[in-house]
């Protein structure tokens, strides 16, 4: 269904291109209108022309409106907003033209000039006109969004797009000038009597009762796309009551968030619902993987994915237990972790995922832990216990998946989590940094939300390094997850416990900070030895990680 309207979608945005340089021949004539108009109807006014046109048209309207109505929550990003926006404003924009103009042809014998139309659009019905070029400039933007969205998944994206964006942009303003001239020039022809004798000649008589059936065929083309519409609204809200009586299915993060979905719904809409960041750069189209995610419980009971998300994941070399967001829709309660930060790239769609077999990686560790926690939970009941390590992990795993990090496991009251596992080193290091700024963040947040709680403010000790170690998806059962292995991951846990001994918030590695390409010679430096390394590790030490400048955007 995705191809049959990407299919649909290319070949309307050729026939809109068209019509824009036809409108753009006004610069040089009216009658270079005309002339390019002959050519405009001979590819798209015979009958395969008519065909593939009038195909496409219904084919991608139905295809939008029966997406409209599988999608389980209209939480999107506006760029999804905007283009579905403009695609449903089109067909009232443009039914009125269409039926002035190919209707009448059919129905009248109409020769629909370029003469007939500046008449009426820019000489008696101005109002029309700036309608007409408003619906034709989102008709152009809806379609260059659409082919953005697939586009920019290609390679080669990248290197032409300069090019393409100064094209998006040029055509429909060339057009709206050729059509402002073409109008004008009409103006000073109309003075000519000899030629309003010959544009009423060219264009052909219509009577009333021929002009009350393009009225009425106008008037039922309103009807049905306003009863589809209807019909798509009536289903959700029908949907919607049935599913209040269902079964729920629980989608639950690796932070402990957790939200009860009705069957049907996308592991992606439950992000969106949740608030959850989660990347899909290309729209939930199930073709850039960018949303995949790790199912870590609930595997067993999870619908076989389709030919086209057995494709994508293929590509990525994705493990068993992946499954892109946008595309698997749980009929049982499953726990799941995106794979890659927010800030996604349609590049980072096309990396091999290492979560298959496993793979020796360059990637950031971060570990974090509360200090003196023991002596709090031994003054404390274990109900108040809980609650606040609860509040904490959700804290400290939101902070991590937003800056893109990969929650590796709590551990007791410490967190470890692996950044750039998708990405690179030099990512994963960037997003690590943010990850001890957004930590540090959220829990000066959460102390003042449990001041009444807490004897004193919660404190943490948070280490960050980087190195190669060995990721793969590990575990048994319902305990499998993505983990790291090697020498890395212990000297960024003892990175972390050294935050005791300089009573600061974060040790991070010189390395990582080279490879994050920031700078923090302003902040206290040591070279410290680690076991298991031979040479000294300089360090930097800071006091409140949330001084840090912002680094990757959620
Ligand atoms: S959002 Fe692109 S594959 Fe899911």
């Amino acid at each position: 269904m995705a191809r049959a309207r990407l299919i649909a979608g290319i070949i309307l945005y050729i026939y809109v291109a068209t019509h824009l340089i036809n409108h753009a021949l006004g610069i040089l004539s009216l009658e270079a209108m005309e002339v390019g108009r002959d050519v405009f109807l001979a590819v798209w006014r015979n009958p395969i022309g008519g065909i593939v046109l009038y195909g496409a048209i219904l084919t991608h309207v139905l295809l939008v409106l029966w997406s409209l109505y599988r999608r389980r929550t209209l939480r999107m990003p506006l760029r999804e907003v905007l283009q579905i926006s403009f695609g449903l404003l089109l067909p009232i924009l443009l039914l009125e033209h269409i039926v002035a103009t190919r209707g009448m042809h059919q129905i009248a014998g109409i020769n629909d000039t370029y003469g007939y139309v500046l008449s009426t659009l820019w000489v008696s019905k101005p109002g029309s006109g700036a309608l007409q070029s408003l619906a034709l400039v989102l008709a152009w933007a809806h379609g260059s969004m659409g082919l953005y969205f697939w586009l920019r998944l290609k390679p080669w994206f990248g290197a032409v797009a300069p090019w393409l964006f100064a094209a998006v942009i040029l055509m429909p303003v060339l057009a709206l000038v050729g059509f402002v001239d073409g109008g004008r020039e009409l103006v000073r022809l109309l003075e000519d009597d000899a030629f309003v004798d010959r544009l009423i000649a060219t264009i052909g008589p219509a009577d009333e009762a021929e002009v009350a059936r393009g009225v009425l065929v106008l008037f039922w083309g309103r009807i049905v796309f306003g009863t589809l519409l209807g019909l798509v609204v009536l289903g959700r809200i029908g949907r919607w009551a049935v599913q209040q009586r269902a079964h729920m299915v629980t989608v639950t993060y690796a932070d402990g968030r957790k939200i009860a979905m009705e069957p049907g719904a996308t592991v992606l809409d439950a992000s969106r619902r949740l608030g959850v960041p989660h990347a899909s750069v290309c729209g939930g189209r199930g073709r850039c993987s960018t949303c995949r995610v790790h199912v870590s419980a609930g595997r067993e009971s999870l619908p076989a994915p389709s030919s086209e998300e057995s494709r994508v994941l293929l590509r990525v070399g994705a493990s068993d237990a992946t499954r892109l967001a946008c595309q698997l829709r749980p009929t049982d309660d499953l726990t799941v972790a995106p794979l890659l930060g927010a800030d996604a790239t349609a590049k980072d769609g096309h990396r091999k995922s290492v979560t298959n077999q496993g793979a020796e990686r360059e990637v950031a560790i971060l570990f974090a832990d509360i200090r003196s926690f023991t002596a709090f939970s031994e003054k404390k009941l274990p109900y108040d216990v809980v609650f606040v390590l609860n509040q904490y992990f959700r804290t400290m795993g939101g902070a991590v998946e937003q800056a893109g990090g990969q929650l590796d496991k709590f551990i007791g009251d410490g967190v470890m989590a692996l950044f750039g596992i998708e990405t690179d080193a030099a990512a994963g290091c960037r997003a690590a940094i943010e990850g001890a700024r957004r930590m540090a963040i959220g829990l000066k947040e959460l102390n003042e939300n449990l001041k009444n709680d807490l004897p004193e403010p919660l404190r943490i000790g948070i280490g960050i390094h980087v190195g190669s170690v060995i990721v793969g998806d590990m575990g048994y059962a319902a305990t499998r997850s993505i983990t790291a292995i090697g020498d890395p991951v212990n000297t960024a846990s003892r990175l972390e416990s050294l935050n005791k001994d300089y009573v600061s918030q974060l040790v991070v590695s010189g390395d990582v900070a080279e490879r994050a390409g920031i700078d923090l010679s302003i902040h206290r430096s040591e070279s410290v030895e680690v076991r298991g390394r031979a040479e000294p590790l300089q360090v930097f030490i800071l006091n409140d990680a949330s001084a840090l400048k912002e680094l990757v955007r959620a």
